[in-house]
Protein backbone atom coordinates (compact mmCIF):
# COMPACT_ATOMS: atom_id res chain seq x y z
CA UNK A 1 0.00 0.00 0.00
CA UNK A 2 1.37 3.48 -0.94
CA UNK A 3 1.46 6.10 1.92
CA UNK A 4 -1.17 8.74 0.84
CA UNK A 5 -2.79 11.22 3.98
CA UNK A 6 -5.91 9.55 2.32
CA UNK A 7 -6.40 6.42 3.50
CA UNK A 8 -6.09 3.83 0.46
CA UNK A 9 -2.92 2.78 -1.13
CA UNK A 10 -2.64 5.03 -3.40
CA UNK A 11 0.54 4.80 -5.54
CA UNK A 12 -0.84 2.93 -8.74
CA UNK A 13 2.12 4.07 -11.05
CA UNK A 14 3.75 4.38 -13.96
CA UNK A 15 7.27 5.79 -15.85
CA UNK A 16 5.08 8.28 -17.73
CA UNK A 17 6.85 10.36 -20.25
CA UNK A 18 4.18 13.13 -19.35
CA UNK A 19 6.31 14.78 -16.26
CA UNK A 20 9.28 15.67 -18.30
CA UNK A 21 12.77 14.35 -16.90
CA UNK A 22 11.20 11.78 -14.63
CA UNK A 23 14.38 10.23 -13.01
CA UNK A 24 12.96 6.03 -13.18
CA UNK A 25 14.78 4.93 -10.57
CA UNK A 26 13.31 8.01 -8.08
CA UNK A 27 9.55 7.16 -9.48
CA UNK A 28 10.34 3.48 -9.36
CA UNK A 29 11.33 3.61 -5.59
CA UNK A 30 8.59 5.78 -4.66
CA UNK A 31 6.34 4.74 -6.76
CA UNK A 32 6.34 1.20 -8.69
CA UNK A 33 7.88 -0.34 -5.40
CA UNK A 34 3.91 -0.42 -4.20
CA UNK A 35 2.58 -2.43 -7.02
CA UNK A 36 5.05 -5.32 -6.49
CA UNK A 37 3.15 -6.25 -3.70
CA UNK A 38 0.58 -9.14 -3.91
CA UNK A 39 -0.96 -7.03 -0.86
CA UNK A 40 -1.92 -4.34 -3.37
CA UNK A 41 -2.61 -6.36 -5.82
CA UNK A 42 -5.11 -8.01 -3.75
CA UNK A 43 -7.17 -4.31 -2.71
CA UNK A 44 -8.01 -3.58 -6.36
CA UNK A 45 -9.04 -7.40 -6.88
CA UNK A 46 -10.96 -6.87 -4.24
CA UNK A 47 -12.82 -4.17 -5.39
CA UNK A 48 -16.16 -5.47 -6.74
CA UNK A 49 -17.55 -2.62 -8.73
CA UNK A 50 -14.21 -2.64 -10.62
CA UNK A 51 -13.70 -5.62 -11.06
CA UNK A 52 -17.38 -6.47 -12.21
CA UNK A 53 -17.03 -3.64 -14.57
CA UNK A 54 -14.13 -5.15 -16.77
CA UNK A 55 -15.21 -8.36 -16.34
CA UNK A 56 -18.69 -7.20 -18.00
CA UNK A 57 -17.09 -5.31 -20.40
CA UNK A 58 -15.28 -7.70 -21.46
CA UNK A 59 -17.23 -11.12 -21.70
CA UNK A 60 -20.50 -9.01 -22.67
CA UNK A 61 -18.49 -7.68 -26.09
CA UNK A 62 -16.43 -10.77 -26.98
CA UNK A 63 -16.18 -9.74 -30.34
CA UNK A 64 -13.97 -7.39 -29.63
CA UNK A 65 -11.68 -9.92 -28.52
CA UNK A 66 -12.42 -13.11 -30.28
CA UNK A 67 -9.62 -14.04 -32.17
CA UNK A 68 -8.07 -10.56 -31.63
CA UNK A 69 -4.37 -8.91 -30.40
CA UNK A 70 -4.70 -7.59 -27.56
CA UNK A 71 -2.25 -5.28 -25.20
CA UNK A 72 -2.61 -5.11 -21.44
CA UNK A 73 -0.80 -2.01 -20.27
CA UNK A 74 0.12 -2.45 -16.41
CA UNK A 75 -0.99 -6.22 -15.64
CA UNK A 76 0.27 -6.65 -12.51
CA UNK A 77 -1.24 -9.83 -11.69
CA UNK A 78 -2.58 -10.37 -14.90
CA UNK A 79 -6.46 -10.50 -14.24
CA UNK A 80 -7.20 -8.57 -17.51
CA UNK A 81 -5.18 -10.22 -20.14
CA UNK A 82 -6.40 -13.77 -18.37
CA UNK A 83 -9.94 -12.40 -18.83
CA UNK A 84 -9.10 -11.41 -22.72
CA UNK A 85 -7.77 -14.81 -23.82
CA UNK A 86 -10.90 -16.40 -21.93
CA UNK A 87 -12.84 -14.35 -23.85
CA UNK A 88 -11.08 -16.01 -27.48
CA UNK A 89 -8.19 -13.25 -27.56
CA UNK A 90 -5.86 -14.90 -30.23
CA UNK A 91 -2.94 -13.35 -28.49
CA UNK A 92 -2.79 -11.03 -25.41
CA UNK A 93 0.70 -9.24 -24.20
CA UNK A 94 0.73 -8.45 -20.98
CA UNK A 95 3.03 -5.37 -19.85
CA UNK A 96 4.16 -5.19 -16.15
CA UNK A 97 7.24 -3.18 -14.94
CA UNK A 98 7.37 -4.62 -11.70
CA UNK A 99 8.59 -8.07 -10.42
CA UNK A 100 4.38 -8.48 -10.01
CA UNK A 101 5.43 -9.91 -13.89
CA UNK A 102 6.38 -13.35 -11.88
CA UNK A 103 3.10 -13.87 -10.32
CA UNK A 104 1.31 -13.12 -13.49
CA UNK A 105 3.49 -15.35 -15.43
CA UNK A 106 2.82 -18.07 -12.96
CA UNK A 107 -0.90 -17.58 -12.81
CA UNK A 108 -1.06 -17.57 -16.51
CA UNK A 109 0.35 -20.52 -16.72
CA UNK A 110 -2.36 -22.08 -14.04
CA UNK A 111 -5.00 -21.42 -15.90
CA UNK A 112 -3.27 -22.97 -19.17
CA UNK A 113 -3.36 -19.98 -21.16
CA UNK A 114 0.10 -19.67 -21.53
CA UNK A 115 -0.15 -19.77 -25.43
CA UNK A 116 -2.70 -16.91 -25.52
CA UNK A 117 -0.77 -14.56 -22.95
CA UNK A 118 2.67 -13.30 -23.10
CA UNK A 119 3.79 -11.96 -19.91
CA UNK A 120 6.41 -9.26 -20.33
CA UNK A 121 8.34 -7.66 -17.81
CA UNK A 122 9.76 -3.99 -18.54
CA UNK A 123 7.73 -0.53 -18.53
CA UNK A 124 5.58 0.05 -21.42
CA UNK A 125 7.30 3.23 -22.80
CA UNK A 126 10.69 0.34 -23.28
CA UNK A 127 9.39 -2.39 -24.77
CA UNK A 128 9.20 -3.31 -28.17
CA UNK A 129 6.01 -6.15 -29.44
CA UNK A 130 5.99 -8.15 -32.78
CA UNK A 131 3.17 -6.63 -33.70
CA UNK A 132 0.66 -4.05 -33.66
CA UNK A 133 -2.70 -5.04 -31.55
CA UNK A 134 -6.76 -4.78 -32.33
CA UNK A 135 -7.57 -3.69 -28.12
CA UNK A 136 -5.65 -1.61 -25.70
CA UNK A 137 -6.93 -2.80 -22.54
CA UNK A 138 -6.09 -1.17 -18.95
CA UNK A 139 -6.84 -0.13 -15.74
CA UNK A 140 -4.91 3.30 -15.11
CA UNK A 141 -7.08 5.26 -13.12
CA UNK A 142 -6.13 7.14 -9.76
CA UNK A 143 -7.52 8.79 -7.20
CA UNK A 144 -9.42 11.72 -9.41
CA UNK A 145 -9.07 9.83 -12.31
CA UNK A 146 -5.65 11.45 -12.93
CA UNK A 147 -3.51 10.88 -9.69
CA UNK A 148 -0.48 8.65 -10.77
CA UNK A 149 -0.31 9.87 -13.98
CA UNK A 150 -0.16 6.38 -15.43
CA UNK A 151 -2.93 7.51 -18.43
CA UNK A 152 0.36 8.91 -19.93
CA UNK A 153 2.34 5.43 -19.77
CA UNK A 154 -1.78 4.11 -22.16
CA UNK A 155 -1.31 6.63 -24.01
CA UNK A 156 2.36 6.10 -25.50
CA UNK A 157 0.94 2.61 -25.92
CA UNK A 158 -1.72 3.85 -27.88
CA UNK A 159 0.48 6.06 -29.99
CA UNK A 160 2.89 2.95 -31.14
CA UNK A 161 1.04 -0.18 -30.57
CA UNK A 162 -2.76 0.54 -31.78
CA UNK A 163 -3.94 -0.43 -35.27
CA UNK A 164 -5.50 2.60 -36.78
CA UNK A 165 -9.05 0.22 -36.27
CA UNK A 166 -7.66 -0.66 -32.75
CA UNK A 167 -10.21 -0.12 -29.69
CA UNK A 168 -9.54 1.04 -26.03
CA UNK A 169 -10.50 -0.51 -22.96
CA UNK A 170 -11.92 1.65 -21.19
CA UNK A 171 -13.02 4.28 -23.92
CA UNK A 172 -14.14 7.50 -22.42
CA UNK A 173 -13.34 8.69 -18.75
CA UNK A 174 -14.95 11.70 -16.75
CA UNK A 175 -14.69 13.97 -14.04
CA UNK A 176 -17.08 15.23 -11.50
CA UNK A 177 -17.21 17.79 -8.88
CA UNK A 178 -20.21 18.65 -6.61
CA UNK A 179 -20.54 20.30 -3.38
CA UNK A 180 -21.01 18.19 -0.35
CA UNK A 181 -21.82 18.41 3.40
CA UNK A 182 -19.51 17.19 5.43
CA UNK A 183 -18.19 16.62 9.98
CA UNK A 184 -14.67 16.00 8.00
CA UNK A 185 -14.00 19.62 7.96
CA UNK A 186 -14.72 20.22 11.89
CA UNK A 187 -12.35 17.20 12.84
CA UNK A 188 -9.57 18.33 10.65
CA UNK A 189 -10.01 21.71 12.04
CA UNK A 190 -10.03 20.17 15.61
CA UNK A 191 -6.73 18.44 14.61
CA UNK A 192 -5.14 21.65 13.20
CA UNK A 193 -5.61 23.73 16.82
CA UNK A 194 -5.11 20.59 18.78
CA UNK A 195 -1.26 20.61 16.90
CA UNK A 196 -0.98 23.97 17.22
CA UNK A 197 -1.32 23.71 21.17
CA UNK A 198 0.99 20.51 21.79
CA UNK A 199 3.49 23.17 19.19
CA UNK A 200 2.95 26.08 21.88
CA UNK A 201 3.58 23.44 24.70
CA UNK A 202 6.07 22.16 23.16
CA UNK A 203 7.69 26.07 22.58
CA UNK A 204 7.17 26.02 26.72
CA UNK A 205 9.14 22.81 27.65
CA UNK A 206 12.34 23.88 24.95
CA UNK A 207 12.71 26.84 26.39
CA UNK A 208 12.03 26.42 29.84
CA UNK A 209 14.10 23.39 29.90
CA UNK A 210 16.60 23.42 27.44
CA UNK A 211 17.10 27.69 26.78
CA UNK A 212 16.26 28.12 23.40
CA UNK A 213 13.46 29.98 22.00
CA UNK A 214 12.21 28.31 18.81
CA UNK A 215 9.02 30.91 18.46
CA UNK A 216 10.54 32.25 15.70
CA UNK A 217 9.57 28.70 13.84
CA UNK A 218 5.80 29.00 14.95
CA UNK A 219 4.62 30.42 11.41
CA UNK A 220 6.29 28.12 9.06
CA UNK A 221 5.36 25.44 11.39
CA UNK A 222 1.69 26.62 11.29
CA UNK A 223 1.96 26.26 7.58
CA UNK A 224 2.79 23.08 7.74
CA UNK A 225 0.16 21.58 9.91
CA UNK A 226 -2.84 23.75 7.58
CA UNK A 227 -0.83 21.92 4.65
CA UNK A 228 -1.20 18.80 6.16
CA UNK A 229 -4.77 18.99 7.88
CA UNK A 230 -6.42 21.44 6.19
CA UNK A 231 -5.56 21.66 2.44
CA UNK A 232 -4.96 18.16 1.56
CA UNK A 233 -7.54 16.24 -0.14
CA UNK A 234 -9.42 13.70 1.98
CA UNK A 235 -9.83 10.33 0.77
CA UNK A 236 -13.83 9.09 1.60
CA UNK A 237 -16.75 7.16 0.28
CA UNK A 238 -19.36 9.31 1.24
CA UNK A 239 -23.04 8.76 1.37
CA UNK A 240 -25.13 10.08 -1.68
CA UNK A 241 -27.32 12.55 0.73
CA UNK A 242 -23.99 14.18 1.66
CA UNK A 243 -24.36 15.51 -1.90
CA UNK A 244 -26.02 18.72 -1.39
CA UNK A 245 -25.94 20.55 -5.59
CA UNK A 246 -25.84 18.95 -8.65
CA UNK A 247 -22.87 17.50 -10.24
CA UNK A 248 -20.94 19.48 -12.77
CA UNK A 249 -18.34 17.80 -15.17
CA UNK A 250 -15.17 19.03 -15.44
CA UNK A 251 -13.20 16.83 -17.95
CA UNK A 252 -14.05 14.65 -20.43
CA UNK A 253 -11.79 12.50 -22.50
CA UNK A 254 -12.18 9.95 -25.43
CA UNK A 255 -9.56 7.52 -24.76
CA UNK A 256 -8.91 6.96 -28.51
CA UNK A 257 -7.58 10.07 -29.47
CA UNK A 258 -6.91 12.57 -25.86
CA UNK A 259 -3.14 13.67 -26.18
CA UNK A 260 -0.55 13.79 -22.64
CA UNK A 261 -0.54 17.66 -23.48
CA UNK A 262 -4.29 17.80 -22.90
CA UNK A 263 -4.20 16.00 -19.23
CA UNK A 264 -1.21 17.85 -17.93
CA UNK A 265 -3.97 20.19 -16.33
CA UNK A 266 -7.59 20.40 -16.36
CA UNK A 267 -9.10 23.39 -15.99
CA UNK A 268 -13.34 24.22 -15.65
CA UNK A 269 -15.47 27.14 -14.92
CA UNK A 270 -18.74 25.14 -13.73
CA UNK A 271 -21.78 25.94 -11.59
CA UNK A 272 -23.87 23.92 -9.63
CA UNK A 273 -27.60 24.49 -7.53
CA UNK A 274 -28.03 23.54 -4.19
CA UNK A 275 -30.46 21.14 -3.73
CA UNK A 276 -30.25 20.67 -0.14
CA UNK A 277 -32.44 22.61 2.08
CA UNK A 278 -31.19 25.28 4.92
CA UNK A 279 -27.51 23.31 5.10
CA UNK A 280 -23.68 23.52 5.30
CA UNK A 281 -21.84 23.82 2.07
CA UNK A 282 -18.67 22.34 3.79
CA UNK A 283 -16.00 21.66 0.60
CA UNK A 284 -16.45 19.96 -2.83
CA UNK A 285 -16.02 16.08 -3.88
CA UNK A 286 -14.45 14.71 -7.23
CA UNK A 287 -14.93 11.47 -8.09
CA UNK A 288 -14.78 10.25 -12.04
CA UNK A 289 -16.35 7.23 -13.82
CA UNK A 290 -15.00 5.48 -17.15
CA UNK A 291 -17.13 3.82 -20.13
CA UNK A 292 -16.20 1.07 -22.41
CA UNK A 293 -18.04 1.75 -25.02
CA UNK A 294 -15.56 0.54 -28.26
CA UNK A 295 -15.30 2.60 -30.91
CA UNK A 296 -17.47 4.56 -34.22
CA UNK A 297 -16.60 1.48 -36.44
CA UNK A 298 -16.74 -1.21 -34.06
CA UNK A 299 -19.48 0.24 -30.85
CA UNK A 300 -19.79 -2.06 -27.75
CA UNK A 301 -22.63 -4.52 -27.87
CA UNK A 302 -23.11 -3.59 -24.80
CA UNK A 303 -21.78 -0.45 -22.76
CA UNK A 304 -20.34 -0.77 -19.66
CA UNK A 305 -19.76 1.42 -16.93
CA UNK A 306 -17.35 2.12 -13.86
CA UNK A 307 -18.60 4.81 -11.88
CA UNK A 308 -16.67 5.90 -8.56
CA UNK A 309 -19.67 8.43 -7.82
CA UNK A 310 -20.86 8.52 -3.92
CA UNK A 311 -22.85 5.72 -3.75
CA UNK A 312 -25.11 3.92 -0.95
CA UNK A 313 -24.63 0.00 -2.06
CA UNK A 314 -21.22 0.39 -4.54
CA UNK A 315 -18.24 1.83 -2.75
CA UNK A 316 -14.79 1.59 -4.39
CA UNK A 317 -11.31 1.33 -3.27
CA UNK A 318 -10.95 4.96 -5.10
CA UNK A 319 -13.68 6.66 -3.36
CA UNK A 320 -13.76 10.32 -3.84
CA UNK A 321 -11.38 13.17 -3.40
CA UNK A 322 -12.99 15.44 -0.69
CA UNK A 323 -12.04 19.28 -0.93
CA UNK A 324 -12.98 20.96 2.51
CA UNK A 325 -14.06 24.54 3.08
CA UNK A 326 -12.45 26.40 6.40
CA UNK A 327 -15.08 27.55 7.07
CA UNK A 328 -17.86 26.17 5.95
CA UNK A 329 -21.18 28.12 4.18
CA UNK A 330 -24.51 28.16 4.97
CA UNK A 331 -26.69 27.56 1.89
CA UNK A 332 -30.07 27.26 0.97
CA UNK A 333 -31.70 25.38 -2.19
CA UNK A 334 -32.15 27.01 -5.50
CA UNK A 335 -28.60 29.12 -4.43
CA UNK A 336 -26.33 28.54 -6.98
CA UNK A 337 -22.16 27.81 -6.31
CA UNK A 338 -19.92 29.37 -9.37
CA UNK A 339 -16.68 27.10 -9.37
CA UNK A 340 -13.02 27.95 -11.09
CA UNK A 341 -11.54 24.97 -10.88
CA UNK A 342 -8.16 23.97 -11.76
CA UNK A 343 -5.95 20.87 -11.06
CA UNK A 344 -2.12 20.67 -12.21
CA UNK A 345 0.69 18.33 -11.11
CA UNK A 346 3.60 19.04 -8.45
CA UNK A 347 6.12 20.30 -9.66
CA UNK A 348 8.30 18.08 -7.29
CA UNK A 349 5.93 14.91 -8.27
CA UNK A 350 4.16 14.40 -11.39
CA UNK A 351 2.31 11.64 -10.06
CA UNK A 352 0.68 13.98 -7.24
CA UNK A 353 -1.53 17.32 -8.22
CA UNK A 354 -2.16 20.31 -6.66
CA UNK A 355 -6.11 21.99 -6.87
CA UNK A 356 -7.60 25.18 -6.90
CA UNK A 357 -10.94 26.16 -6.23
CA UNK A 358 -12.07 29.75 -6.74
CA UNK A 359 -15.57 29.69 -5.53
CA UNK A 360 -18.52 32.25 -5.48
CA UNK A 361 -21.98 31.76 -4.08
CA UNK A 362 -24.60 33.34 -5.57
CA UNK A 363 -27.52 33.10 -3.31
CA UNK A 364 -31.39 32.84 -4.63
CA UNK A 365 -32.99 35.82 -2.44
CA UNK A 366 -30.01 37.86 -2.49
CA UNK A 367 -26.59 39.46 -4.01
CA UNK A 368 -23.74 36.98 -4.48
CA UNK A 369 -21.18 36.62 -1.34
CA UNK A 370 -17.74 37.78 -1.31
CA UNK A 371 -15.46 35.43 -4.05
CA UNK A 372 -12.74 33.15 -2.56
CA UNK A 373 -10.18 31.15 -3.42
CA UNK A 374 -8.50 27.66 -1.93
CA UNK A 375 -5.50 25.70 -2.86
CA UNK A 376 -5.60 21.80 -2.40
CA UNK A 377 -3.08 18.79 -2.27
CA UNK A 378 -4.15 15.26 -3.93
CA UNK A 379 -1.01 13.51 -1.95
C1 LIG B 1 -3.80 -0.23 -11.11
S1 LIG B 1 -2.75 -1.56 -11.39
C2 LIG B 1 -3.76 -2.62 -12.35
C3 LIG B 1 -3.31 -4.05 -12.36
C4 LIG B 1 -4.18 -5.00 -13.16
N1 LIG B 1 -4.24 -4.62 -14.55
C5 LIG B 1 -5.58 -5.07 -12.60
O1 LIG B 1 -6.48 -4.52 -13.24
O2 LIG B 1 -5.77 -5.63 -11.53
C6 LIG B 1 -1.63 -0.89 -12.53
C7 LIG B 1 -0.47 -1.76 -12.86
O3 LIG B 1 0.24 -1.15 -13.95
C8 LIG B 1 1.62 -1.28 -13.76
N2 LIG B 1 2.23 -0.16 -14.51
C9 LIG B 1 2.04 1.15 -14.31
N3 LIG B 1 2.71 1.87 -15.21
C10 LIG B 1 3.35 1.00 -16.00
C11 LIG B 1 4.22 1.14 -17.11
N4 LIG B 1 4.56 2.35 -17.54
N5 LIG B 1 4.68 0.04 -17.69
C12 LIG B 1 4.35 -1.20 -17.23
N6 LIG B 1 3.55 -1.39 -16.17
C13 LIG B 1 3.04 -0.32 -15.56
C14 LIG B 1 1.79 -1.22 -12.26
O4 LIG B 1 2.98 -1.79 -11.82
C15 LIG B 1 0.54 -1.93 -11.76
O5 LIG B 1 0.79 -3.29 -11.53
Amino acid sequence: MGSSANGFAGDRMSTSNGGGGVDKGVDFANYFCTYAFLYHQKEMLSDRVRMDAYFNSIFKNKTHFLGKTVLDVGTGSGILAIWSAQAGARKVYAVEATKMAEHARELVKANNLQDVVEVIEGSIEDITLPEKVDVIISEWMGYFLLRESMFDSVICARDRWLKPTGVMYPSRARMWLAPIRSGLGDKKMNDYEGSMDDWRYFLNETKNYYGVDMSCLTKPYSEEQKKYYLRTSLWNNLHPNQVIGTAAMIKEMDCLTVTVEEILSVEASISSTITGDDTRLCGFAGWFDVHFQGNKESPAEEEVELTTAPSQDHTTHWGQQVFLLHPPSRVQQGDIVNIDFSMIRSKENHRLMEVELGCEIAPSSSKPLAPFKSKYYIE
